[in-house]
């Protein structure tokens, strides 16, 4: 098969964590004969540094002309403590979702066999998670009415949804609840808040499109709290877009590490696949970044975007066995040795 796949790799590790992505997933087409052409593009600071833009026109055209994107991370340190900055480089990472039409964004949480340790979590407690958050992408709170009044001493950010935005959302969840074990978690603050009201009554209103899922309602300050404590009792959870940003860096801890968990970001356009993790400015450049969480990313594009199940699974079964083998960045590496991003890549692309 031929694969046109647009590389994003951003700021920070991005560059670093993209490369072994990359890396991984030739050794992938060249096992399986497949013929990958990457096209790289700028984004986020780095693309503000050379065009005055997070997301560049000419970086939508690569994306829309790909099978499929893959993406670093956005973010640098210096527009952070910067208020007046008019351009900052997540604005670049919210145009791209927006433009590209990325209303889902799928995040599983599931845990590593030899890892679960490195949770701080017990083990009974965490032992066979598997669960996914649908995180809704383009609307909500991130994509409201901003601003000041009040001469700068007033701030508002309103959160809207549509009906129609909530309900495709929905029924992404009841598929996906439908091909694992049928339940799903409606996560919501619906005893406060009207947007929250109107997703409970849209999923509520779909209930009998899909009979066989069960479907259960959550506020999300109890799911912040039943997340840690018994996250087996989690099958597909669905919500808006801050309460999903917030939840599924939390989730990142049973797993051991955040730079361990990979997204797809599905829609109307060509998917996306990046890491949850940020940046990471501190360790830029220092090949010391764990790369797992892309190189997973890269799994799921294997398997979302062409449908090469057998690939997605070479590249996770190579992933497991490094980690079992103490093949790990210093994130994981706890007293051990711990390796450079860079050899964790050429060792995956070697023992695939
Ligand atoms: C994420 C990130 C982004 C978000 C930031 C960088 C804008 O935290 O992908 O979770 O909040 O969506
Ligand atoms: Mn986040």
């Amino acid at each position: 098969m031929k694969l046109k796949i647009a590389l994003l790799a951003g700021d920070g590790i991005g560059p670093e964590v993209i490369d072994q992505a990359v890396k991984v997933s030739n050794a992938v087409a060249e096992k399986f004969n497949h013929e990958i052409n990457w096209e790289s593009a700028l984004t986020g600071a780095a693309a503000i540094d050379a065009v005055g833009e997070p997301y560049p026109d000419e970086t939508h055209e690569v994306c829309l002309n790909a099978d499929a994107v893959l993406f670093g991370a956005i973010g640098h340190p210096r527009f952070d403590n910067d208020p007046s900055a008019k351009v900052r480089p997540e604005q670049g990472l919210l145009k791209m979702r927006q433009k590209l039409g990325l209303f889902a964004n799928v995040r599983p949480t599931f845990t590593f066999p030899s890892l679960i340790d490195k949770s701080p979590l017990k083990r009974e407690r965490i032992e066979g998670t598997d669960l996914v958050f649908l995180r809704e992408l383009t609307g909500g709170i991130y994509f409201g009415k901003r601003g000041r009044e009040d001469d700068g001493n007033t701030a508002f950010d309103t959160c809207t949804y549509t009906r129609a935005e909530v309900e495709r959302l929905a029924r992404k969840g009841f598929e996906m609840a439908r091909q694992r074990s049928k339940k799903l978690c409606c996560v919501d603050k619906a005893n406060v808040l009207e947007t929250s009201r109107l997703w409970r009554e849209t999923v509520q209103n779909l209930e009998k499109d899909y009979p066989d899922v069960e479907v259960s309602y959550e506020f999300v300050d109890a799911v912040a709290m039943r997340l840690i404590q018994w996250p087996n009792a989690y099958d597909v959870l669905i919500t808006e877009n801050l309460f999903g940003d917030v939840l599924t860096d939390e989730a990142s801890v049973i797993s051991g590490s955040m730079g361990l968990m990979p997204s797809a970001s599905l829609g109307e356009k060509t998917s996306l696949f990046e890491p949850i993790h940020g940046s990471y400015p501190q360790a830029a450049g220092k090949d010391i970044a764990n790369p797992l969480a892309t190189v997973l990313s890269a799994a799921m594009m294997f398997e979302t975007a062409f449908g090469l199940q057998a690939e997605a699974d070479a590249i996770r079964t190579v992933v497991n066995k490094s980690l079992a083998e103490g093949v790990v960045t210093e994130d994981l590496a706890e007293g051990g040795k711990a390796h450079k991003t860079s050899q964790v890549g050429d060792w995956l692309a070697e023992h695939l």
